[in-house]
């Protein structure tokens, strides 16, 4: 086993989208605990390292109208983990949360909570958000640009730590004879004095089992990478292919390298989707069967529209891909959904190339630049296929979800998960009790003695 990297798994349940095959007959309920409970423990007995939530704090929308498929809601996310606590016992438990809408203190309060309710398997994505809609729903003025978010999260990351750091390790004496607990007056104390936050008093919540539960982070703009660089113990990417993989990868383990830290200490967890067959054929009919099912003329079209940011519902879908420009400063014509391209006009710009090239209709560009599910195969295909991309350093691991919740994360754990742990690349059992254990993360390097507490 020496020199195999250990592929890092991780079960996501993203809510309904466009991935979600929601109408498939074995689709369940997207909020009942039965779901969560059912994926989590699937993916516990599949010896996952965590099992994860993406965060939507609002419906999305299209011209001010809801997407159907948020009909399913979009339950909150430390809820839905704590009550997976109880039902679980070594899986690491990661909710995604938003610094651009929540204080420090709180969310240091409800993901340290978490810690302590589930033996140190708690971890936090930290998202910055996509758009201004988003937080609507309870920001309290104006919406920060791009570039004061991560301003923002930093320093919420940074306090957070302050706070989590304010108990120092020892601080706690179980003597209860000697009525003695608190063995220093200064459990808890915290003065962050910053450029977001001004904040002092004393933090509620005693160190946490891991000291620091794990941070990851989503976002992929320069600023995002270097936040997640200096900052973060994982990233969540949407880079799944192996090119795509490799070069992120290599961006990022290089700025990790540049702020002074151990790149093994950030772990590069990419998205990724799998359709198993008995046969490639098989499971190749399914995927696409599974495609066809998921670009609805609905999700075509907001799809274009979202890079367009403008209303395409005049354009045919079985027509030429539309000759006008995107509308970068037209308000968000949809809104709440998540969007990773860069460049509006550079994205269009390879479109029409590959629509002029193949003679495809907007319909066929949908298909051909749709993001597949990842691996597709029979199950010893997929294990190669997963364990290579790992061998060669696409990502550390994977973070999978089904496109049908709550059930089909079994077949992956059932077919592909032996085959893994059969060439030494996946556990067969849980080595530590915590999160950081599981990800081969190290111990916090600020676990401070009893001297610590800054006072302003
Ligand atoms: C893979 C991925 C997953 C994300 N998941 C969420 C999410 O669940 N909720 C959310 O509000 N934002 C989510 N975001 C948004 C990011 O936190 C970030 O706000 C957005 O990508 C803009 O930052 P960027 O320009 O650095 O990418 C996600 C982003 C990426 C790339």
């Amino acid at each position: 086993m020496t020199g195999r990297k250990q592929i890092i798994l991780a079960a996501y349940v993203g809510g309904v989208n466009e991935h979600t095959a929601w109408e498939h007959p074995d689709a369940g309920s997207q909020i009942a605990f039965s779901t969560f409970r059912h994926v989590a423990q699937t993916a516990e007995r599949g010896r996952f390292d965590y099992f994860f939530l993406a965060e939507g704090l609002a419906l999305r929308a299209r011209d001010g109208v809801i997407f159907d498929h948020d009909i399913a809601g979009r339950p909150d996310t430390l809820s839905v983990l704590a009550a997976l606590a109880a039902v679980t016992e070594h899986l690491g438990l990661v909710g995604t949360l938003n610094a651009t809408f929540n204080e420090p203190y709180e969310l240091a309060r409800q993901i340290a909570t978490l810690d302590h309710l589930s033996g140190g398997r708690a971890g936090w994505n930290v998202v910055t958000s996509f758009d201004a809609f988003t937080g609507a729903n309870f920001r309290r003025g104006g919406f920060l640009p791009h570039a004061q978010r991560y301003v923002r999260a930093e320093e919420t990351v940074a306090t957070i730590r302050e706070l989590w750091d304010s108990w120092a390790a020892d601080a706690i004496v179980a003597d209860k004879d000697a009525g003695v607990f608190l063995r220093d007056g200064q459990a808890g104390r915290f003065a962050h004095h910053g450029t977001q936050f001004d904040i002092e008093g004393r933090f509620t919540v005693p160190r946490s089992p891991q000291g620091r539960p794990v941070v990851v982070q989503a976002g992929v703009s320069p600023q995002g990478r270097d936040f997640a660089a200096s900052t973060a113990d994982a990233i969540f990417s949407p880079y799944s292919t192996l090119a795509e993989g490799k070069a992120f990868y290599a961006d990022i383990k290089d700025r990790v390298a540049r702020f002074g830290r151990n790149p093994d200490h950030v772990k590069i967890l990419p998205s990724a989707g799998f359709v198993l067959g008995d046969t490639t054929a098989e499971a190749v009919e399914k995927a696409r069967f599974i495609k066809e099912q998921q670009l609805s003329d609905r999700t075509i079209q907001v799809t274009f529209e979202q890079v367009w940011n403008r209303d395409l519902s005049a354009f045919d879908l079985d027509g030429p891909v539309p000759d006008i420009d995107p509308d970068p400063a037209a308000a968000p014509f949809i809104q709440g959904r998540a969007f990773i391209f860069q460049d509006r006009f550079e994205t269009v710009r390879t479109w029409r190339e590959l629509a002029a090239e193949r003679g495809l209709t907007l319909r066929g560009l949908a298909h051909a630049v749709a993001r597949e599910a990842t691996y597709v195969g029979t199950a010893a295909e997929v294990a190669d296929q997963l364990d290579a991309f790992v061998q060669e350093d696409g990502a550390d691991g994977v973070v999978i979800g089904s496109h049908v919740v709550p059930s089909g994360l079994d077949e992956f754990v059932d077919k592909v998960v032996p085959l893994l742990q059969e060439r030494g690349s996946l556990r067969t059992e849980y080595e530590g009790t915590t999160l950081r254990d599981n990800l081969g993360l190290p111990a916090p390097e600020s676990a401070p003695a009893l001297a610590a507490p800054a006072r302003a």
